[in-house]
Parts: structure tokens; C-alpha cells; sequence
């Protein structure tokens, strides 16, 4: 079922037959693409031009906006829109990437962080890059082997791995140039974030804040691999001397051994740059732990977790800072994507930074000084009334800081009223649009929280979320999961129109002045909205879910719109097997539109996975099974999903042969015999007891009621 049956025999492309076999590790130079020349080498100003013949930027601009002006495909026309041509990743895991396209290529990543180099016209393979990463350091990462794309400079592509490295490519061959570690391997940094390149530096930021670690973000000269500066994103060891007057500064909102566990903030997704401010914008995410009262145990705001941070881009110094979450306690990273704008507010143009970050509240901030202007929730929000507009801060409901009270129902979750899914701001229609959900989660402390390296650390109790078990309960939980595509005014703070999908965790978005907006979904399609009304004016069904956001660029005239598919990422990890998506096998691919074309997808190969024998109940005590049971909470659940029903983008342990032998399953868990494929080695943390507890916890799992006909009966 997980298996990566896949799809190496299929060909990659319908109109344009890609086979498997052209495929070499030693990159073909391009014969058949204009010569490399200087005129075609990106610098600062092809990026703030931003020509819409191609996508120049993570956010297509240093704004971010992830708008474009190109409209040839509008609401008038995008009823003609056709696949073009596709392009098998030949992964089943997440795909996340922004597609980059200049000169007539496309560079996208795919699951391990391989750079593929396509046609943009036709989707011919020019060349793949393998990083070759490590995948034990890559099974540190909190949520999915996934990447969100590369950044281009000069004559260069820069790619950023999960292993920590920073790797710069000649574009026209995909030879590399240099290769540098950005982590300390001793701690759980991971890379899965898309850099950005600024005044000649690559930038780029870290994640591991769940596991424990202390984040920061660097810059690298382009041409050497260099590094120009690093900014920590939280004070270090005060014994250790800080390393800034900013870091004193820091310091001084937290208590107690915050150093201990790292404490965090790491800079795993969003960055935007003002070139005529000269400013560095940073998205910083959440603790570690996440729980508070063990993190810094007598308060303080816990500067800069869930903050938006101005720095310099040449030297990486502090300007100013606004914190979304003080004192943040419940997983709510502020490194959701940023939008630069000039919004008309009262009579005055601002120039403003915009962000709709996990805690479910949008802030408008003036980005030349950090001052709060307007902040309101675009969903139901439990853990503040609202935000003081003379102080900028949250105003926290009674309780929602859960230590020592009865765990409860509270949104959002660590999911987030919107996660790293990139939104988009249309300068048309003054709206920003944001993947919206709804993802609610029992917070409960953790009484007994032990710090174990490596591992995640959330000095909360997992084992609190655990679904109920009872189809009227379930069904009202379910009910109250929710996703949307929301178009938002941020002048009023108010929704202009929301169109509701299934579920959550759906794509992120493009807007363009063709009044569209286009988003994929987790229900496996890819559609267009009107701009204005939100009207679904057409819609493509992708055989697999979407997470990543689309693009747009033009050759010769003609707009091309692409897509890449591939369901993953965390929500579907720890939830993806309870919410199914009515995504098929899951197949990685870049889909290209255009008007006109009536290419199809290459049919499914067939699931021919056979359900073993249901595993035999192990004869254990209700004390060993709920042993098991929490063990398996707070140290697998996170990738194998709820109650050992997992997505199927890695092995559903419900189905697995694996858990009838003691030994191989053992050789797995806490022996690391595939630590090399990204699942965890355990023999550090957990003893055979556990290990055997957890073993007879997800047999009970497998031959329990709430298997998958439990979902499937609720489903239908
Ligand atoms: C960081 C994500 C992650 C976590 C956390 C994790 N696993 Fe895994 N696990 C994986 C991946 C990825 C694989 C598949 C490796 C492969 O491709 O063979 C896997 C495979 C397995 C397998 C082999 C199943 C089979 O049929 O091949 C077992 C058993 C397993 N995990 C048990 C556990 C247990 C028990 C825990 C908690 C103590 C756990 N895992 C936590 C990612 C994880």
C-alpha cells in the first residue's frame, strides 16, 4: 500500500514521452534550451521586475504576493483549460514545492530532496540533481520528507536539504558548484523550506523546534557558499555569553533553564523582503517545548517565538519585532507566509506586512516600524477573545493555557488555523486569500516530561487527542474539522466570501488579474474561483491530493498554470488514515495547464496490496496495553497517525506483517533497521517493555472495531 510501487515503469509525460531510462545521474548538458548567457542571469532587479514570463521568487516577488498579472487564462476563458503535460516525481510521499521558472525552465523539488530541471514548455526532463541526503537525520524532521522548492541567482539554483545542507547548482546543467552544512548534526535541525536569495546571500532558516533545538537563520554568499551572518532566533545560554545586545535583550522575557531544550523559534518557512526599506522579514515559530510552564517556567513573552522579525539583509541586525503569540504555549508558529502591501487605511496609504499565522487571528502590521495596526480571527478561536488594539496583544481566555486544568476541545490546534499552505494578495481585488481551516486539539500537560535529544518534546500529553471511539462522538469531532479557501479584505478585517472544501489541509494559492484564484485540494482536484464572488468556475480531477500552491508564467504568449500534487506533509501523517482524502495512490507529479489542451493523467497502476491475516491479540494485562497506548502517542503517532491508522504514505502498522514477530519488529523500533528509509531508531528512549507494550497496543489497534470499516462506515 505505502509501497513505492510506483510508477518508475510509466511514462512521465503523454505528449511527450519521458522514460525512466533517460534519466542519468550525471546531468546531460542542454543542447535543445537557449545557451546560458549573462543577459539570462537572475539578479535583484529581474526579481523586483518580476517579468510574468516566468516565476522568479519562492512568492514569485519579494512581496510575496504570489500574484500575477497575467490574465489570457480569466474567467472567461479558464472553462478551455486543459492539462498540457505532467511529470511523474516518482515519489508517493508530500510534495510541498513552489515551482521556480526562468529562461524557459522549471526547477521543482521532489521527496529527498531531488532537483528536477524541466522544459517549462514541454515538461522534458533537462536534468535531476541527488542530493543524496541522509535519511536518519531527515527522520528528526517533525512532519514529512518534504521540500518547498528552490531559489534562483545569477546562474545558479540554490537548494536547501533536510539534512541541513545548502547546495548551489549551475542551472543550464545541474552541476554542482558548492555544498555546505548549515546544522550542528548533534541536534534535530531539518531543512524543508524553499530559500531566498537577497543582495547576492542565499537565506536560509531551519525546523526542529518540536524535537528541541535553538533556531536561527544565515545567510551565504552566492558565488562562495560562504557564510555572511546568522541570526538567532532565541537567547543562547546566558554563561555562554550572548552573542548580541540583541540576544540580552531577548533574555530577559524568559526564565528559568530555557537554554536547556534549545528553546526553539526556528525559521522553517516564510521570509519577504522590501527592497526600498532594506528590510529582512523573518516568520518565527514555536517553543520547545511547546508547553510554557516547562520552557520558561515563571513566564515572560519568550522573545522572538511567534514573532514576524525585521533584520538588515547584509549583516543579519535586529530592527524590530512584533509577537503574535507572547508566551506562546501551544505549538502557534508565526512562520506562516507574509504578505509586503500598500493597503489604503483611514485616508493614508501604509505600507504593511500581513499574516495569518497558526494562532487564527490576521494581522495587518506596519512593516517600516513593527507597530500593530489591526489584527481580527478568520476562524472561531478558543484561546483569546481578541487583540488589544492599544497594546497589540492577545487577550487569553480563562484555562486555555492548559496546565492543571481539565484537558478540553481547543482551536486552533498545533495544525493551525492556517499552516505553511502560502495564501495570496490580489492588488485587483484587494483580497487576500488564505487556505483556511479548522483543526481543533486537546492540550493536556505533561506531568512526567523528561528531555530525550533527538525526539519530539512537547511537554504536552499526545495521548490526549486520542479520537473518541464511539461513532456519535466521532461524527461530532469530525464535524467540526473544517477547511476553506477564504478570501479576506485585510482594510476591514472582515471575510469578502469563503468556499468550503471537505476538509483541511488543502493547497496553498495563486491569485491573478485574470480575476482567478486557484487552489488544489486534499480531495484529489484542482479548481479556479471567481476572484470577486468565489464562484468554482472550473475544476480538474489530480487522482492525488494537494498541498503545494501553483504558479503561473507565459512563453511566447501563451499563459501555462502548473501544479504539483502529492498529498503528505503532517496533518496527513498524524490524521491523513482517520480523514481520508478520496486521493488515489499517491503519486508526486507537476501538472501543467493551458487553454486549449485535453492532455489526461496516465491511469492509476493497480493497489494489488493484499491485506495480510489480522495479527494475533497478544495475551497482555489492560496496563500493558495502555502503556503501550500512550507510549505509542507521544513517539509514533505523529508519523503513523491516530490509534496506528496511518495515511498510507508510510506503512499503516495496522496492516503490517511486522508486528507478528517480536524480534523483527524490535529490530525495526528500538534496533534502527530502517533508520536509512526515515523511520526513527528508538533504542535510545524506549526499553523492550515499552517496545513490546507498543507492539501489543497497535495489534489490539489492528484487530479492533475502529479499523478502517469503522472510518469507512462513518464515511459513508
Ligand atoms: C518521523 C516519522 C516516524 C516516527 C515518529 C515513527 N515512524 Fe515508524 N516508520 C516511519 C517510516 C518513514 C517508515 C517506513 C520506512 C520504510 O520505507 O521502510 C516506518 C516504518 C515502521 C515499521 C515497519 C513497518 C513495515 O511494515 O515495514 C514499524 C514496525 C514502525 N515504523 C514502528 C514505529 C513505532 C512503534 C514508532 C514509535 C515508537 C514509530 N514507528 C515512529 C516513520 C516514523
Amino acid at each position: 500500500m505505502h509501497k513505492t510501487i510506483t510508477l518508475l515503469s510509466m511514462s512521465c509525460i503523454f505528449l511527450f514521452a519521458c522514460e525512466r531510462s533517460e534519466i542519468s545521474d550525471t546531468p546531460p548538458l542542454i543542447s535543445d534550451t537557449k545557451a546560458a548567457s549573462q543577459t539570462h542571469s537572475v539578479t535583484a532587479e529581474t526579481i523586483i521586475r518580476a517579468d510574468s514570463s516566468g516565476w522568479l521568487s519562492h512568492g514569485r516577488t519579494y512581496s510575496e504576493q504570489r500574484h500575477s498579472p497575467l490574465k489570457e487564462i480569466n474567467t472567461e476563458t479558464v472553462a478551455e483549460l486543459g492539462l498540457f503535460w505532467s511529470f511523474d516525481l516518482g515519489t508517493s510521499r508530500g510534495i510541498e514545492a513552489t515551482p521556480i521558472v526562468h529562461n524557459g525552465i522549471m526547477y521543482v523539488t521532489s521527496t529527498w530532496n531531488i532537483v528536477h530541471a524541466l522544459d517549462a514548455r514541454t515538461g522534458k526532463q533537462l536534468w535531476r540533481f541527488d542530493p543524496v541526503v541522509d535519511k536518519e537525520q531527515a527522520s528528526k524532521g517533525c512532519c514529512d520528507a518534504v521540500n518547498r522548492g528552490v531559489a534562483i541567482w545569477g546562474d545558479a539554483v540554490f537548494t536547501a536539504t533536510i539534512d541541513g545542507r545548502l547546495i548551489s547548482l549551475n542551472a543550464q546543467t545541474g552541476q554542482k558548484n558548492w555544498d555546505i552544512n548549515t546544522i550542528d548534526k548533534f541536534y534535530p535541525y531539518t531543512i524543508t523550506g524553499a530559500p531566498r536569495v537577497v543582495k547576492g546571500k542565499v537565506i536560509i532558516g531551519n525546523g526542529g523546534a518540536e524535537l528541541g533545538v535553538r533556531g536561527y537563520i544565515s545567510a551565504y554568499d552566492a558565488m562562495t557558499g560562504e557564510q555572511v551572518w546568522r541570526f538567532f532566533t532565541v537567547p543562547g545560554n546566558p554563561a555562554d555569553g550572548f552573542e548580541n545586545e540583541t540576544m540580552e535583550m531577548a533574555a530577559k522575557t524568559w526564565t528559568g533553564e530555557y537554554w536547556a531544550a534549545g528553546g526553539g523559534g526556528t525559521a522553517w518557512d516564510s521570509m519577504a523582503y522590501d527592497p526600498e526599506l532594506d528590510l529582512l522579514y523573518i516568520g518565527v515559530g514555536n517553543g520547545t517545548p511547546w508547553n510554557q510552564a516547562i520552557r520558561s517556567p515563571d513566564g515572560g513573552d519568550n522573545l522572538f517565538l511567534s514573532s514576524i522579525v525585521a533584520v538588515r539583509p547584509d549583516t543579519g541586525e535586529y530592527v524590530w519585532h512584533y509577537q503574535t503569540t507572547p508566551g506562546e504555549t501551544w505549538d502557534y508558529t508565526a512562520t506562516q507566509h507574509m504578505i509586503l502591501a500598500d493597503l489604503k487605511l483611514a485616508g493614508e496609504t501604509r505600507k504593511v506586512i500581513m499574516q495569518a499565522p497558526k494562532n487564527g487571528f490576521f494581522y495587518v502590521i506596519d512593516r517600516e516600524t513593527g507597530a500593530f495596526i489591526s489584527a481580527k480571527n478568520f476562524v472561531p478561536v478558543t484561546w483569546a477573545t481578541h487583540i488589544d488594539q492599544t497594546t497589540g496583544r492577545p487577550v487569553e481566555t480563562e484555562g486555555a493555557r492548559y496546565v492543571g486544568e481539565t484537558p478540553a476541545l481547543q482551536l486552533p490546534g498545533p495544525l493551525g488555523a492556517h499552516n505553511w499552505h502560502p495564501m495570496s494578495y490580489s492588488p485587483d481585488t484587494g483580497l487576500v486569500y488564505i487556505p483556511a481551516q479548522e483543526a481543533p486539539h486537546v492540550y493536556a500537560e505533561q506531568t512526567d516530561y523528561k528531555r530525550t535529544n533527538g525526539f519530539w518534546n512537547t511537554g504536552t500529553e499526545l495521548s490526549a487527542a486520542a479520537l473518541p471511539t464511539d461513532k456519535a462522538t466521532f461524527k461530532a469531532l469530525k464535524a467540526m474539522v473544517k477547511g476553506r479557501l477564504l478570501a479576506w479584505d485585510p482594510v476591514t478585517q472582515k471575510p469578502a466570501w469563503s468556499f468550503e472544501h471537505g476538509g483541511p489541509w488543502n493547497g496553498g494559492v495563486l491569485s491573478t488579474s485574470g480575476n482567478l484564484v486557484f487552489q488544489g485540494t486534499a480531495d484529489a482536484h484542482f479548481a479556479a474561483y471567481d476572484a470577486l464572488t468565489g464562484k468554482r468556475k472550473w475544476r480538474f480531477y489530480t487522482q492525488t491530493g494537494v498541498v503545494a500552491a501553483p504558479i503561473t508564467y507565459q512563453i511566447d504568449g501563451e499563459q501555462f498554470i502548473a501544479i504539483a500534487s502529492g498529498w503528505g506533509g503532517s496533518y496527513v501523517l498524524s490524521g491523513g488514515g482517520v480523514f481520508p482524502t478520496g486521493s488515489k495512490a499517491n503519486v508526486g507529479r507537476v501538472m501543467v495547464f493551458k487553454l486549449g489542451a485535453k492532455a489526461t493523467l496516465p491511469e492509476l497502476p493497480d493497489d494489488n496490496f493484499i491485506l495480510p491475516d489480522t495479527p494475533k491479540l497478544l495475551d497482555v494485562s489492560e496496563e500493558v496495553l495502555a502503556k503501550g497506548n500512550r507510549a505509542y502517542d507521544n513517539n509514533c503517532l505523529v508519523c503513523h497517525g491516530f490509534q496506528a491508522y496511518s495515511s498510507g504514505l508510510i506503512p499503516n502498522l495496522r496492516y503490517s506483517a511486522i508486528t507478528n514477530s517480536e524480534q523483527a519488529w524490535n529490530s525495526v523500533v528500538v534496533g534502527g533497521g530502517l533508520a536509512e528509509q526515515g523511520m526513527p531508531n528508538f533504542g535510545k528512549i524506549i526499553d523492550d517493555d515499552t517496545a513490546e507494550a507498543i507492539r501489543a497496543y497497535v495489534i489490539s489497534e489492528a484487530n479492533s472495531v475502529r479499523g478502517q470499516e469503522f472510518y469507512q462506515a462513518i464515511e459513508n
